[in-house]
């Protein structure tokens, strides 16, 4: 049984990992601000943060991860701050082929393509598709995703088909609504970390969350590590997962 060292000699048996690690990127506005810095300082770091997690991430075993980089809800940010948001992103989907590919993680992108610019859009779809052989871990970036949007979009698919005779009404079950999702085949998160204090799901995964573990902590992300990583695993192996069932 393969497991791997995570510290004073304790280990995770690879069979008690998460399949799927899904983070709400939360705190950046506030590290910077505890800093005298702007806000666009805290997402930079976020953003060292994300590529750190992801590669540690892969290194140890787990098969999906899922970030929350940037929301429906947050396009009522300052215009300076969405701004600084979608420049890091261009940033990081351009680069991100040497990087992260470079460490057998597979792009892909849980999205709304309403209000992307057109050139973030196509890097995008060049990430994509070059990263789409690579079988190691996938890193899914939530972008201009919303959780309601997400399952409004999916019954709207759902009606125009049955409109089409495609299917039948009576055909339309939980496995069937999945495939109108955005990605269909990625497995549900086993774990959903939060940090910064908050403790709220925001919009994010709200079909996929129904039986997900939650961890939270008081760390900001930019100051989130490898050791916040261990001690959420630690703490998600003695979960029981019951599924709504009884021991
Ligand atoms: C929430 O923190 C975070 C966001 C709205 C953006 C997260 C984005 C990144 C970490 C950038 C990296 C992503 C990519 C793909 C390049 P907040 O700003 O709401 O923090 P606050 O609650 O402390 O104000």
């Amino acid at each position: 049984m393969s497991s791997f060292f995570l510290r004073k000699n304790r280990t995770i048996k690879t069979e008690h990992l998460p399949d799927h690690i899904a983070f709400i990127m939360d705190g950046n506005g506030r590290w910077a601000r505890r800093r005298g810095l702007p806000r666009s300082v805290g997402h930079r770091e976020g953003s060292y943060t994300l590529r750190r997690i992801a590669k540690e991430c892969s290194k140890i075993g787990i098969k999906y991860l899922s970030v929350f980089a940037l929301s429906t809800e947050n396009w009522s940010r300052p215009k300076e701050e969405i701004n600084g948001l979608l420049d890091l992103l261009r940033e990081f989907v351009k680069s991100a082929d040497k990087e992260i590919a470079e460490n057998n993680i597979r792009i892909r992108f849980a999205m709304s393509k309403d209000r992307l610019p057109e050139d973030i859009l196509q890097e995008i779809d060049r990430l994509v598709e070059k990263t789409k052989n690579i079988e190691g871990m996938q890193l899914i970036i939530a972008l201009n995703y919303g959780g309601k949007d997400e399952i409004l979009n999916a019954a709207k698919g759902i009606a125009r088909d049955v409109a089409a005779k495609k299917i039948r009404e009576e055909d339309i079950d939980q496995d069937l609504f999945r495939n109108y999702l955005y990605l269909p085949d990625v497995p549900d998160p086993d774990l959903i970390i939060r940090p910064s204090g908050e403790k709220r799901i925001s919009n994010f995964y709200l079909w996929q969350a129904a039986y997900s573990e939650f961890w939270y902590s008081d760390v900001l992300w930019p100051d989130f590590n490898k050791k916040h990583l261990y001690k959420a695993l630690e703490d998600y192996k003695r979960r029981e997962r019951r599924y709504g069932g009884i021991k």
